[in-house]
């Protein structure tokens, strides 16, 4: 194999790299990187796509311009700018985050592996990609991206995840000492936009020349991978309800588990919690068909009750009350979201009846 070439992929992005929002431009030596927009954008890029996180990242700096106002804000502002995009422990740790680096670090993010591992939230991954997007660190950066070009450029046909140690070898290796965050991020382009996972366009890849997999017609089935077990099915339950004053019943969900810390339906099943004061609802109208949401350990399959249930019932619980002419369904995890959706579609909330109670058993 042919040893592919920094200086090559790094003209290609130089003239091809994405425009994106937390990205210095190629030819702007005047502002210097910011390691918080960074940071977040890690963060919010980790299971979530480039497109869906350039929404997100838009909105949550403009609301968080900085690392100081975000260490002062509002965990469920936080929370509510987060819904939709999933994996809440993430959100769960931007505040506590902040506060060590405004208090400890002097508002300034460290640029050692070793006081980045210590931060909430940043794992080996984000500390790399940090030390080296932020500060020039010349670290191997290794996500799926680069996981799948470093397998076709390098033909490596031990299968993912067995050869990750290998991927992360060869990124060591690659890795240039000038403009390594540049050569980490030409990387995840192009196994973005060209070396895609189906149908990479290899007409049009800097790598070509190089690349062991073009030359052996391996491109459609490298990277090679063990088949994973299908995800286990969870049946459950949710319960969209308006109380007397037309106001929606709603939970702030315990900070640890799933979805946690964000605002949901009551309901059961699904996310195995042992049954409890918010588990033990009967009643309503059970809507026609089901919603599905994958998580990444389980597929739920779940089915939607509406009805009317007496605020007095719930006097004392932790449970928020949302006028209806208040509710913002985008404050909702996509599961929640999506379980609102549904109740729309088989349902007018004007017409309430009482035999539709649900209550307390
Ligand atoms: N995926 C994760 N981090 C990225 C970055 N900085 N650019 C493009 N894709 C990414």
């Amino acid at each position: 194999m042919n040893t592919p070439s920094v200086e090559t992929l790094l003209a290609w992005y130089d003239q091809y790299g994405r425009e994106l929002p937390w990205r210095t431009k190629v030819d702007d030596t005047s502002s210097k990187k910011n390691a918080y927009r960074i940071w977040i954008s890690e963060i919010m890029l980790q299971q979530t796509t480039v497109p869906v996180v350039k929404k997100y990242f838009t909105k949550f700096l403009d609301q968080w311009p900085t690392i100081e106002s975000l260490a002062e804000a509002d965990s469920d502002e936080v929370m509510a700018c987060w819904a939709g995009l999933g994996y809440y422990t993430r959100a769960r740790n931007l505040i506590p985050c902040a506060k060590i680096i405004v208090q400890e670090h002097n508002g300034k993010f460290p640029n050692s592996s070793k006081e980045l591992l210590k931060l909430p939230g940043i794992g080996p991954y984000t500390a790399s990609a940090i030390q080296s997007i932020a500060f020039d660190i010349a670290v191997p950066v290794v996500d799926g991206n680069v996981e799948r070009v470093y397998s076709r450029v390098c033909g490596l046909t031990n299968p993912l995840p067995l050869s990750k140690p290998e991927i992360k070898k060869i990124a060591e290796q690659m890795t240039p000492s000038e403009r390594s965050g540049d050569f980490a991020q030409a990387v995840m382009d192009l196994g973005a936009t060209v070396c895609k996972p189906r149908a990479p366009k290899c007409i049009i890849c800097p790598w070509q020349r190089e690349c062991t997999s073009y030359r052996l017609g391996l491109q459609d089935k490298i990277p090679y991978k063990i088949t994973r077990d299908p995800k286990p099915a969870r049946k459950g339950i949710l319960f969209v309800c308006l109380n007397e004053n037309n106001c929606f019943l709603l939970e702030r969900r315990p900070q640890n588990g799933l979805l946690g810390g964000t605002l949901g339906w009551l309901g059961s099943g699904w996310d195995n919690k042992s049954k409890g004061i918010f588990s033990d609802l009967e009643g309503g109208l059970e809507l026609p068909g089901e919603i599905v949401h994958v998580f990444s350990h389980f597929k739920a399959s779940i089915r939607v009750r509406v009805g009317v249930v007496e605020a007095s019932e719930f006097a004392g619980l932790d449970i928020q009350w949302i006028p209806k002419e208040m509710f913002d369904v985008n404050t909702l995890p996509t599961l929640m979201k999506k379980a609102y959706i549904h109740a729309c579609k088989h349902f007018d909330f004007c017409n309430l009846e009482e035999s539709m109670r649900i209550s307390r058993s």
